[in-house]
């Protein structure tokens, strides 16, 4: 049990690294006016993020969050205080774009496709930078100290 809890944060770290590779696939298909292929795309990085989502309320509920100093007890001071301002961005970032996620959905829904895309073309940015973001989050928590 222990052992898979402890698998999650880099089998989260590939799930979400996949998760941008759709989202670029999603905006690409789009831009070339594929609507359908677009719709599949987005709905599969939701879908995926979703089981992140998941996952890390899975770990969070069982293990609770992982200390900094605990982890790495040789890293240097400015290493925990440069991190947590970086995971606060993050958290920051992550949540106002899963707040923003419905949205762009409910315009995809309604068919009102300008206002879909002013949303959807900031979005799709925020959505990237705290993917990439976590994915820094991860190494510096376990692989860098
Ligand atoms: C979270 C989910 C979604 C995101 C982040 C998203 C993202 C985007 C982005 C960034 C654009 C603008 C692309 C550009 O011109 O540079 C766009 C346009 C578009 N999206 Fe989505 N999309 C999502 C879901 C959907 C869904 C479910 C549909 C359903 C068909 C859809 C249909 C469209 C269409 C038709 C356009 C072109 C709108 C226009 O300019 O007339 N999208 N989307």
């Amino acid at each position: 049990m222990v052992d898979l809890i402890a698998a999650i944060p880099p089998a989260n770290t590939v799930i979400v690294a996949v998760v941008g590779v759709l989202i670029l696939r999603a905006v690409h298909e789009i831009r070339r006016g594929n609507v359908d292929r677009h719709k599949q795309l987005m709905i599969a990085a939701t879908a995926l993020f979703s089981l992140f989502l998941a996952l890390y309320l899975v770990r969070m509920f069982l293990h609770g969050p992982t200390s900094f100093a605990a982890q790495n007890p040789t890293a240097p001071g400015w290493a925990s205080t440069f991190y947590y301002a970086f995971l606060g961005t993050h958290m920051v970032l992550a949540v106002a774009t899963i707040v923003l996620i419905p949205f762009v959905y409910l315009r995809a829904m309604r068919s009102h496709w300008t206002e879909h895309r002013q949303l959807a073309t900031k979005v799709a940015p925020m959505w990237l930078v705290s993917i990439v973001m976590g994915i820094a989050v991860y190494f510096l928590l376990f692989q860098v100290w």
